[in-house]
């Protein structure tokens, strides 16, 4: 420790010695000391004390501040033009996907700045950097973890190539308003499963170490609730029992951080009247002192100046405060910390210590990150580093197994290759739409559509016609469509909904396709002719009008670049459909909300709707095959340790190989509170040659598996019967 006389005697009564230091070595050149914080073989924890030691409380304030940098092509955010941007900031969201430009901009930070302090680029990757992958809740219909852990260390390096150190992903908000737009980004409406495809996610995108080639850093959103938005509105309020936060919420977030995630964002709502980003409660107290977070929390774009418009600041100022005191470190976009840190440090409402909390944990990711050794990007063509067949490859199976087989009459699905086919809809030729949305710098040319993937794989055998848009009233398509119809053995329908029509900012009332939509489909239906429905949506959809007019109805999701061949590819069935919904498909919008998991009814055989059935169009984990499964008996052996072996045999007796998910539920059916009516603890997916039995087994953990958490995040264990069910085979375990 250097320790010096000071002339400044009088004054030390009011700054303490260390205050003098910080001071005197802010004020000096950077170089005049040796640099520990550039000491890469020291420990992260002293280089960024030694850091902070030397940074002016102005520096200090400017790393917890996020801009937008860059031309922003995403079309959920407004376009976002180039700020003034000063060397010292902390972080950048960098849309553009030119490399020398950000290594510009980080140049400007590492030698005009006064110590060198490298800029974190963060960007929204979220199912693909330019190679784009199906949408989140595509992925989690395919149940494979292992594939969506391969595609984000895909999206990793490719993000990295493109100058991103930092990923605002996974989005694991657990949702079940399929009229929120923002359903296409997360894994659907159940806990566990996001919580498998967080952990798959953080893994994928991070690595073994940050630092390693061709990672990032990971961020898990929305914390926390924003999925339950007040009537699918998005940005709305929301209303979450201590028991629902602990129940549903809570859970990905757990598995994430546990996972290893560096950071988390605020989300945009309201939690019972307080919003998630003015909350210590949830920001520190749950998420560090429950979780046990230890990386950074970012503030969603603008969401601490929202505070204001919430009602609960006054001003941006109160806003900022709120912020930084709940735990939010870095403010991203609304330069709310950067405007009034100063002077709220001045007044009291800030204290220094909280300023120094959230700069270090800033700094120590951007130490881990490997930036202040390597602050720049190589400038690599980009025919070496986007859109590598290996990706491209992934990218394919995960279309493959993420597209749900809804139904399937007469076995018209695959098609034989002689048939000849109206291929048809608004959809058929399209690729932009298949990106879905946040697709990052993924491009429509990059795609293929169903036409193509169908020319490639039937020839001549494919008639197209465009029938009709997405929208609007024009029917004079129609007729040729008619016509292509009536010279075929099948019709192909390609319908669904615009990318931008699901996404951030993209609530929709109605989820049933468009009037034009359907008045195409009932004019192709009276041609006779077996109607394919093959539907590209980011949302489930009310299709209760459609569903007796079509023989087959296939979910495509937004498939990503390899759409068109992963769906002629099923299509044809040279690809078994392997995939099972993550998230229910009502019949009726009145119906939402509908999910797998509510608890019971007080009256079991009442309380039905009296207009409409009162059971879903499409439950949770529904999905047909081209092949049969038979399942065994679930058998159940209890080991030494008080765990539970279970296992149930599942037979492939069809004519076709295939790949089959198993989900194991517990059912709780006498709690001290009342359980769901069943709970997915488990899920696995295999192949099974045909003819051949594969064993699936679960491995209980009472503690994990079988208790709930209470009020107050207390896991409970209660003796008693609980009910293991897969398929329609039930099992109890008496504990
Ligand atoms: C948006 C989204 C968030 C995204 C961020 C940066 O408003 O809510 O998911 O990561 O801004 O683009």
């Amino acid at each position: 420790m250097i320790t010096f006389v000071t002339k400044f005697d009088t004054m030390e009564n009011r700054l303490t010695k260390s205050a003098i230091l910080a001071t005197f070595l802010a004020l000096m050149p950077a170089s005049g000391f040796a640099q520990l914080y550039k000491n890469a073989d020291a420990p992260v924890a002293d280089r960024v004390a030694d850091l902070m030691s030397r940074m002016t409380v102005e520096e200090k304030i400017w790393q917890l501040n996020q801009a937008g940098f860059g031309n922003n092509k995403n079309i959920n955010n407004i376009g976002e033009k180039l700020k003034h941007i000063p060397p010292q900031i902390g972080s950048l969201i960098y849309t553009d996907d030119d490399v020398s430009l950000r290594n510009a901009m980080q140049w400007k930070a590492m030698e005009e700045s006064r110590l060198g302090i490298p800029i974190l680029f963060g960007y929204d990757v979220i199912h693909g950097y330019r190679t784009v992958y199906p949408i989140s809740l595509a992925q989690a219909c395919s149940w494979n973890t292992e594939l969506a852990e391969a595609m984000s260390s895909v999206a990793a390096r490719e993000a990295k190539s493109g100058g991103i150190d930092w990923t605002f992903s996974p989005m694991i908000d657990v949702a079940r308003d399929p009229r929120w737009g923002r359903v296409a980004e997360g894994y659907g409406e159940d806990p566990y499963t996001n919580a498998r495809f967080a952990i798959a996610a953080v893994k994928g995108y991070q690595g073994d170490t940050l630092s390693g080639e061709g990672n990032i850093a990971a961020c898990l959103k929305h914390y926390i609730g924003y999925g339950a938005s007040t009537g699918g509105r998005d940005y709305s309020c929301t209303e979450i029992s201590d028991q629902a936060l602990w129940d549903t919420y809570i859970p990905p977030y757990q598995a994430g951080v546990n996972a290893g995630a560096a950071t988390v964002m605020s989300s945009f709502n309201d939690i019972n009247g307080v919003p998630s980003t003015a909350s210590r409660f949830l920001q520190t107290d749950i998420l560090r002192g429950r979780l046990g977070f230890d990386g950074f929390v970012v503030s969603d774009w603008n969401a601490v100046e929202q505070l204001v418009s919430q009602g609960v600041a006054a001003d941006r100022a109160q806003a900022a405060a709120m912020a930084l005191n709940a735990g939010v470190d870095l403010d991203m976009g609304d330069n709310a910390y950067a405007e009034n840190l100063a002077a709220l440090l001045e007044s009291g409402d800030v204290a220094m210590e909280t300023i120094d909390r959230s700069v270090a944990l800033i700094l120590a990711l951007k130490f881990r990150l490997g930036l202040f050794e390597n602050p720049y990007t190589p400038e690599l063509p980009v025919e070496k580093t986007m859109l590598q067949p290996a990706g491209r490859e992934l990218a394919l199976r995960l279309a493959e197994e993420s597209m749900v087989l809804l139904k399937n009459k007469d076995g018209v699905l695959p098609l034989d290759k002689q048939l000849r086919i109206a291929l048809i809809g608004p959809m058929a030729a399209d690729k932009g739409h298949l990106l879905g949305s946040w697709s990052g710098h993924g491009r429509w040319e990059d795609v293929s559509s169903v036409l193509d993937g169908m020319k490639d794989r039937f020839g001549d055998k494919v008639k197209y016609s465009k029938g009709c848009d997405f929208d609007g009233d024009d029917t004079s398509l129609f007729a040729e469509a008619v016509a292509a119809a009536s010279e075929s053995d099948v019709i192909v329908l390609c319908l669904g909904e615009k990318r931008e029509w699901s996404g951030e900012n993209a609530s929709r009332a109605s989820i049933e396709l468009p009037v034009i939509q359907k008045k195409l489909i009932k004019e192709l239906h009276a041609t006779g002719k077996p109607i394919v429905l093959v539907l590209t949506n980011g949302r489930p959809l009310v299709l209760t009008e459609e569903e007796p007019l079509c023989a087959s109805i296939l979910e495509m999701w937004q498939p990503g670049v390899e759409g068109g061949v992963a769906t002629a590819a099923i299509l044809s069935g040279d690809i078994n459909p392997s995939g099972k919904l993550a998230m229910t498909f009502p019949r009726h919008v009145g119906q939402i909300p509908v999910f797998y998991c509510e608890r019971p009814r007080a009256r079991r055989d009442q309380g039905f709707y009296q207009d409409i059935p009162t059971e879903p169009l499409y439950d949770f984990a529904y999905g047909l095959s081209y092949t049969d499964y038979t399942y065994g008996d679930i058998n159940i052996s209890s080991n030494a340790d008080g765990t539970y072996t279970a296992t149930v045999a599942v037979t492939n007796t069809g004519n076709r190989d295939g790949l089959e998910t198993v989900h194991w539920f517990v059912t709780d059916p006498v709690s001290s509170i009342s359980r769901p009516a069943k709970e997915l603890k488990f899920f696995e997916k295999k192949q099974i040659k045909k003819g051949a039995t594969v064993v699936y087994s679960f491995e209980i953990d009472p503690i994990r598996d079988l208790a709930f958490v209470n009020s107050k995040g207390e896991p409970v264990l209660e003796k008693g019967r609980y009910i293991l069910t897969v398929k329609d085979k039930i099992k109890t375990i008496e504990l």
